[in-house]
């Protein structure tokens, strides 16, 4: 029997992969048929994205001519089908367009922002959103989205934090993969498939000093070491199906005129066979920046490095041909880049289906939409205080004033880089605890501010009445959606408008608040921490923020979120983050402070740590940290094994105890270090996680399988390899409070 059904599934197996072959290359054959047919200019159209918020005759007459491979950021199915027919029935070459958006974090049913997402280590939550953000945006004919966004983000001044997983490679490496395959799907040639975009290539998130569009200075080992791992994921395993290069310089050369990047690594190495598309204008920007003459010098030099589409910079389609013409850029090198749009082209299907079906039943805002929505929202809520277990509030309490700025924010609650979501379907706090609550409990709302940036304190009287009224205070503060995202840094984490004095006066009443903060990144919340009881982190959490909130509140849910970024005390001690390289003098968090110094001490710096004087040693919140509204135990680490060769699997289990009396969801984190190796090794690296269930007093062993390869990094040779020697693996609820125990691999 076993034989039989071996030989069968070898069989399926041959035919399927047989079948999957000659497809491929049935569309290779096509690919040739379709170009031998194509004009340069052609060619060349195919390679040029415009802008078409408002099409215009001009666009029309571009089109027609062949002038246009895909166009950005139209969204009317109606006026897309309009474009597509000009392309297919009136173009000479026929080639259907491709529609791209920026479709994020959601196109009308908002989820959480990336950030948000990524605090859930939940990756098949964010499979599914992305896979519904997939269903809504392709039933208006949009079947390329510019997501997801993977830059490895370490400095919460970059307002574009919002939209990326952190500041831990792993992490975002697994969270990307899974967003890749919801926008994809199984079959990008489903019409509810979109081509999905890792982006930016590369190094964006590592501008200086945080300030967007600016210089970033990463040496090649970190970036294969940091950088590069969730790129190289979504390309090789996820098959993304197309690469955005970034707006930075890194070391001097801007990514999208970059022939290591492109070329060497991305084809060379990965063997990508998709496309690669400048972002905004990145191409045509190398002139300002200074490392281009000219349009012209633009076009030849992304072309030449492996650039294929421009993003509406028109430097390909104005330049390309007179330098095909001059001999500067090879014919090759076009047919190379078209080849792959065309690919991109079939394996949507946009051959045998261009059109979008305006009949067919719409899903938008579908109820299982919406309840995804919420479940993600919940899973992306950090628990950062609960003093004396204040949360979950009690539905016997009698009356609870919400105050702030946050509580009915519909717009800001959807957060950045949400061009289709509409706010009259986004449900707020303080509609979902009037909702779901207020048949129990009295609710005295006073916004007092009106938006987050708002100093106008006239109102704080009326606040610090409600709050004298009620027995708790929930208090929504935090950032509107506009000051994260794009060309959003900000200099300064603390609080904007007169949200800190608010929350200054408001404890004076002595009542218990509870502070729930809606925001695109982490802030430096420290004063308001502790004036409060509670913190809820609760980011931007999208269309159904409101009654994720209000649910978790109550003890509907409880927190399960961990941060995927660590919170600084103070701008000052940016770029923070747990997997730092080892330093030769470690602070040993006993030294001396500010105000310890004696008056004219004399010089000395014997003895002296890596810290600062003013800030101290401390961040304020830990990579992967979060509470629960129960309590986890964890016993009894045990290695398979404490000598392993480098093919070996290493088993890690451990004992986890939920010690408390309600259940609660656990995020189990698997670290590894180096003790020495070739190059300055990380202090620690997240290898896995886990989300486990637990009802009260329940243990459960959780074993993680370490392949020993996974300790692979780029080494002082420039070679990805396991050095022998000896390694700690480490495991908790957090990056610091970690049992630990030793392994040799020889
Ligand atoms: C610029 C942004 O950097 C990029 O992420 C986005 O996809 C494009 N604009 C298109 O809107």
């Amino acid at each position: 029997m076993k034989k039989f059904s071996f030989r069968i599934y070898t069989l399926l197996l041959f035919f399927g992969l047989s079948g999957y072959l000659s497809a491929q290359q049935n569309i290779e054959n096509r690919i040739e048929e379709v170009l031998s047919k194509m004009t340069l200019r052609q060619k060349i159209g195919q390679m040029n994205q415009v802008n078409a918020r408002k099409p215009d005759e001009k666009l029309y007459q571009q089109i027609r001519n062949g002038e246009v491979g895909s166009i950005l950021n139209a969204e009317d199915p109606v006026l897309l089908n309009q474009l597509q027919k000009i392309s297919v029935e009136e173009s000479k070459s026929g080639i259907p367009l491709i529609f791209a958006r920026d479709v994020i974090h959601g196109f009308k049913t908002i989820f959480p922002i990336p950030l948000a997402q990524a605090a859930s280590f939940n990756p098949k939550a964010a499979e599914t959103g992305a896979r519904i953000a997939a269903v809504e945006a392709s039933e208006n004919g949009i079947r390329w989205t510019f997501a997801p966004m993977m830059d490895i983000s370490r400095d919460p001044r970059w307002g574009r934090i919002a939209e990326s997983f952190g500041e831990d490679t792993y992490l975002s490496e697994i969270m990307a993969a899974a967003m890749v395959k919801g926008f994809q799907g199984d079959d990008l040639s489903n019409p509810s498939s979109v081509a999905a975009c890792a982006k930016h290539f590369i190094g964006y998130g590592a501008v200086e000093g945080g300030r967007d569009y600016n210089i970033s200075n990463i040496p090649e080992r970190q970036l294969r070491n940091i950088y590069l791992p969730p790129f190289e994921k979504s390309v090789r395993e996820m098959g993304c199906a197309t690469v955005m290069t970034s707006f930075n310089s890194n070391d001097g050369v801007p990514p999208s005129a970059s022939k290591f990047l492109l070329t060497d690594v991305l084809r060379g190495e990965w063997k990508f066979d998709g496309v690669v598309v400048s972002d905004w204008a990145s191409i045509g920007i190398m002139v300002t920046q200074g490392f281009c003459e000219n349009k012209k010098d633009a076009a030849r030099k992304a072309a030449n490095a492996g650039m294929e589409i421009d993003m509406v910079s028109a430097c390909f389609i104005d330049h390309l041909e007179q330098l095909v013409k001059e001999g500067s850029v090879s014919e090759q090198t076009i047919d190379h880049a078209v080849r792959n749009i065309l690919r991109l082209k079939y394996r949507l299907g946009l051959f045998e289906n261009p059109y979008t079906d305006l009949e067919s039943e719409r899903k938008i805002y579908a109820p299982e939409h919406l309840d995804e929505a919420k479940k993600a929202a919940e899973e992306s809520f950090v628990l950062l205080k609960n003093k004396n277990n204040i949360l979950p509030l009690s539905e016997q309490i009698k009356t609870v004033a919400i105050i702030g700025p946050m509580a009915d924010a519909p717009h800001d609650q959807m957060g950045t880089w949400c061009f289709d979501g509409e706010k009259e379907h986004t449900q707020t706090p303080l509609n979902a605890l009037k909702k779901q609550f207020g048949s129990k409990v009295d609710f005295i709302y006073e916004k007092t501010l009106s938006f987050s940036r708002d100093k106008d304190k006239s109102r704080f009287a009326k606040a610090i009445d409600a709050a004298k009224k009620s027995d708790v205070v929930l208090l929504f503060i935090g950032e509107e959606s506009i000051l994260s995202g794009e060309a959003h840094s900000l200099a300064d984490l603390n609080l904007v408008g007169a949200q800190s004095e608010l929350v200054a006066e408001l404890s004076k009443t002595g009542k218990s608040i509870v502070t729930v903060v809606m925001a695109g990144r982490p802030l430096t919340i420290g004063r308001e921490a502790d004036l409060s009881d509670a913190v809820l982190y609760a980011w931007h959490p999208g269309t159904m923020g409101g009654p994720a909130i209000a649910d978790m509140l109550f003890g509907k849910s409880s927190p399960s979120g961990k941060l995927p970024v660590t919170f600084p005390r103070y701008v000052g001690q940016i770029p923070l983050y747990y997997n730092h390289e080892k330093i030769g003098r470690p602070a040993k968090k006993n030294e001396v402070l500010l105000n310890d110094i004696p008056l004219e001490a004399k010089q000395s710096s014997l003895g002296n740590t890596s810290y600062y004087l003013d800030a101290g040693f401390d961040v304020l919140f830990d990579f992967g940290y979060g509470l629960s509204y129960t309590t986890f135990e964890y016993s009894n680490l045990t290695l398979s094994k404490d000598n392993l060769s480098k093919n070996d699997v290493l088993q890690v289990s451990v004992a986890l105890r939920n010690t408390g009396n309600r259940e609660g969801c656990e995020v189990v984190q698997l670290y590894t270090a180096d003790i020495a190796a070739s190059i300055t090794p990380l202090v620690k690296e997240l290898k896995d996680f886990k989300r486990i269930t637990l009802k009260p007093g329940e243990q459960q062993i959780v074993t993680f399988d370490l392949p020993i390869q996974k300790l692979a990094f780029w080494n002082i040779d420039m070679e990805k390899v396991v050095e022998p020697g000896k390694f700690d693996v480490m495991v908790g609820g957090n990056s610091v409070d970690l049992l630990k125990k030793r392994f040799t691999v020889n």
